[in-house]
Parts: C-alpha cells; sequence; structure tokens
C-alpha cells in the first residue's frame, strides 16, 4: 500500500491509499479521482492520463513519444498509467494538468 495524493488543477486534493502493484493511473480510476479518464485502459497509448510527479523515476521510449500527444508537458510529466505502485511510492504527491478536469 502507498498513500498517494492526487491533487486537481484547481487544488482539490484526493489523499488515498493504492495497493501494490497497481499503476498511479489505477489508482485515481478506483477512488474516482477526476481529471485521470485513462482512455485506452493503461496501455501506454491516449496521454489522458498526464499527470506531474516528483521523483518516480525516468519516462520510457514509448510513454515519451506519447507523452508528445499530451498538453502542457513539463520535466515532470509521467503517464500515471506508466508508473507501477510500490511501498517505495508512498507519500507520493502527483497533480493534474489544467486541461484535465
Ligand atoms: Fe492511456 Fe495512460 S491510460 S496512456
Amino acid at each position: 500500500m502507498a498513500k498517494i495524493t492526487y491533487i486537481e488543477n484547481g487544488g482539490r486534493e484526493h489523499a488515498v491509499e493504492v495497493k501494490t502493484g497497481l499503476t498511479v493511473m489505477e489508482g485515481a480510476i478506483r477512488n474516482n479521482v477526476p481529471g485521470i479518464d485513462a482512455d485506452c485502459g493503461g496501455a501506454c497509448a491516449c496521454a489522458t492520463c498526464h499527470v506531474y510527479v516528483e521523483a518516480t523515476g525516468k519516462p520510457s521510449a514509448m510513454e515519451e513519444s506519447m507523452l508528445d500527444f499530451a498538453e502542457e508537458v513539463e520535466p515532470n510529466s509521467r503517464l500515471s498509467c506508466q508508473i507501477r505502485v510500490s511501498d517505495a511510492l508512498d507519500g507520493l504527491i502527483v497533480r493534474l494538468p489544467e486541461n484535465q478536469h
């Protein structure tokens, strides 16, 4: 389990416990966090799960090329379906881009 705080662009916070082995995207969907649509179901093929995160490692080459389709990409942009939750991510904070709500 890891506690992950999702912060909507308007500042509303959702602090939830996410099971190890799920992805950060799945943690949002299961807890009804608005702003992560995950249209492709986690296949790294839609970029509607875009988030800004602190220190979770680098995106893969496939993820980076898919991020080109997201808007407002920043150096800490990730696709949340590509981040696997582990105990090491306990306390993770992810922020949602302005165009996702
Ligand atoms: Fe589609 Fe992440 S859910 S790229």
